[in-house]
């Protein structure tokens, strides 16, 4: 659907009255298509006027430097180059209530903050920042030891260390914190799109700098992603739903149209159009409304939350993934790859990771819409969703040893409509590996079901959504604690943890991943460790009162990120080793560290990202349990059509 077709359809308000940086007077805001794209490029002028404040036009301009995408522009005061008239705000963002001034370290600022805190890095692994540190700040002087205190150093130099690498992944977009960039390795000749802001691996930096007290940053990334939203996206001759959020956006500088000496900063959302494999993000929308709410939970700020074009944009995501199709399964239908599993590894169809975070962004949006009309009948469609999702999961996702029996028991070929084998599985799908890992004491969700399959491995962010959500009961939640407990050796061994268990491997690697070989048995998606999933194990074991697992955790991963440079994933079945095509300075992999360092610190904090237990939902789960299913035929289901 064309974007102007769409926006009068829905009647988006948002895009005439765009003021995203209310606070920052002198925004320019150009969001549009990048050129070289033919089809984009023919949209220019009306994705351009989408987003124009005719009001508040000051151009983020200055000379061409492609080297200078998103961040502050250190050319300034050169001959030839002009200062970004945005500028001076962004030096002063990062209030952290109290005005306080942070130094900004900017996208790698030509790789010398990076260096230096490299050559100050002992070989133990110890950083010798804090103090004055000698970082440079963003006008690339020497920041103050004032300056360091005032960015609240601590007495842990790994974390010191951390924060001033998360802060010198920052991007800007005309001068205003926008968003982290995913890796952030000097001298990298491959960047792939590791230079881009990629919407799930924000998450964590945002939370980061939430807990912070920095909101702007995080404010900024919402509302900017949510311009990114209306984009007219195209895979060749197709246009995917309206309502996507891009994976991922890159700033860039282009020349001004007309003034072949001026530039201005443009965002390039990318959509999974250009990402390799063409995946479609998924996830990027549900984490989208999950960070919103955090950051009204945080900050206090709801006013946020409450603005048309934020709550337009939470209902286009609602609609998109509410949408009737063809399924029989309330969970969410989608292809390989659509999520933080971003390419080939036999994920199609209903993988848990999704599930856990569209209960998760059910949930949360539940919370914030404000009633309206049309709001009554959305909110009715979302609750029969969230009760038949948490029946769906619970009841047919959990293993555990009582129910690996059944399973292995079961009579096929049923047909009735009070089958026990609904989905018709063949207990010789038990794979030899899970008869040995199932614990008698502990169980997990499993990763995919479908009509003849289950798939069994185990994937560590959806059941550690799945508690953070309650989108597992308490009962399952404890189990799956239980089980990373009783599996450590082999779900964590030397770094937390790994992205899924087991690898696949011969015959099964060939034909799943498509003889992937950055997916090889125990790299990358198919069994590496990941240790950005510190933070989402932190918030699970927080939320069951078990902090001691994440402390566990933190520990291991103390002994060797900052020695190893923060690598993005490990290698080997026991995460040995620095994963095969890691990158170093992974963004969320330092993000991640600091959030599980400042959740344990302050354990309430973790309330910002926890969905509790809904009383109506188990009270309607309970009377499905009991019914039976005959008795509803023929009986209309409550469907109502919802305006956005
Ligand atoms: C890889 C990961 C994906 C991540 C991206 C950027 O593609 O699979 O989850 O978002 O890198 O870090």
């Amino acid at each position: 659907m064309a974007t102007a077709e769409a926006i009068s359809r829905t009647g988006l308000p948002r895009l005439h009255h765009f003021d995203p940086l209310f606070n920052y007077s002198s925004s320019f805001v150009s969001v549009k298509p990048m050129n070289g794209r033919s089809r984009r490029s023919r949209r220019n002028h009306c994705s351009k006027a989408l987003v124009y404040c005719p009001a508040k036009v000051y151009a983020c301009r200055g000379s061409i430097d492609p080297l200078s995408f998103g961040r502050i522009n250190k050319s300034a005061g050169r001959p030839g180059s002009s200062r970004c008239k945005c500028q001076q705000q962004s030096e002063t963002f990062g209030s952290d209530g109290g005005g306080m001034s942070i130094p900004v370290f900017g996208v790698n600022g030509g790789g010398q903050d990076f260096s230096l805190l490299q050559q100050l890095k002992p070989e133990n692994g110890d950083v010798a920042v804090g103090g004055n540190g000698g970082l440079l700040d963003g006008n690339g002087t020497a920041a103050t030891s004032t300056d360091v205190q005032l960015k609240g150093s601590s007495t842990n130099p790994i974390e010191d260390e951390a924060w001033d690498l998360l802060r010198a992944s920052v991007v800007y977009y005309c001068g205003n914190p926008i968003g982290t960039i995913a890796a952030n390795e000097p001298n990298s000749s491959n960047v792939s799109n590791y230079d881009q802001v990629f919407i799930r691996d924000f998450i964590p930096s945002g939370i980061a700098f939430l807990l912070k007290g920095e909101y702007d940053i995080v404010k900024n990334f919402i509302l900017y992603t949510l311009q990114l939203q209306s984009w007219e996206k195209t895979m060749d001759c197709y246009s995917p739903g309206q309502g996507l959020m891009p994976a991922s956006f890159k700033v860039r500088t282009v020349p001004l149209e007309g003034d072949e000496n001026a530039s201005e900063e443009v965002l390039d959302p990318d959509f999974g159009e250009a990402a390799i494999g063409r995946v479609a993000p998924v996830d990027s929308g549900l984490w989208w409304i999950i960070l919103l709410r955090a950051y009204g939970k945080c900050s206090g700020d709801l006013s946020m939350q409450e603005r048309v074009d934020v709550q337009t944009g939470i209902k286009m995501i609602l609609k998109l993934c509410l949408a009737d199709g063809f399924d029989m399964f309330p969970t969410l239908l989608v292809t390989d790859g659509s999520c933080m599993i971003d390419r080939r590894m036999g994920i199609h169809g209903h993988p848990l990771e999704i599930q856990a975070l569209f209960y998760s962004a059910l949930l949360s949006a539940r919370e914030m819409l404000a009633p309206e009309d049309g709001t009554a009948e959305l909110i009715t469609v979302l609750n029969n969703r969230l009760v038949a999702l948490s029946f769906h999961i619970r009841e047919y996702y959990w293993v555990d040893m009582r129910k690996l029996n059944e399973i292995y028991r079961y009579k096929t070929e049923e047909y009735s409509y009070d089958a026990v084998n609904k989905f018709n599985i063949y207990p010789d799908q038990i794979p030899p590996w899970l008869v040995e890992f199932m614990p008698s004491k502990g169980g997990y969700l499993i990763g995919n079901l479908q009509p003849a399959h289950m798939d069994f491995r185990f994937f560590s962010l959806g059941n550690l959504w799945s508690i953070v959500s309650s989108l597992a009961n308490m009962e399952q939640s404890h189990a799956i604690l239980d089980l990373f407990e009783s599996k450590w050796e082999d779900l964590v061994a030397e770094m937390p943890f790994k992205i899924c268990y087991p690898a696949l491997e011969g015959q099964e690697w060939r034909i799943i991943t498509g003889s992937d070989p950055k997916n090889t048995p125990w790299s990358y998606h198919n069994g590496g460790s990941w240790p950005t999933l510190l933070w989402q194990l932190t918030v699970a074991s927080i939320k069951m009162n078990r902090p001691e697992i994440a402390e566990r955790a933190v520990e291991l991963v103390e002994k060797r990120i900052s020695r190893d440079n923060w690598p993005e994933y490990y290698d080997t079945k026991r995460g040995r080793f620095i994963g095969k095509q890691s990158r170093l300075f992974q963004t969320w992999s330092i993000a991640g560290y600091l959030v599980s360092k400042q959740l344990l610190a302050n354990p309430d904090s973790a309330k910002i990202l926890m969905n509790e237990e809904d009383s109506e939902i188990v009270n309607a789960f309970s009377c499905m349990i009991g019914s039976n299913p005959r008795k509803q035929r023929g009986r209309k289901a409550v469907k109502q059509p919802f305006i956005v």
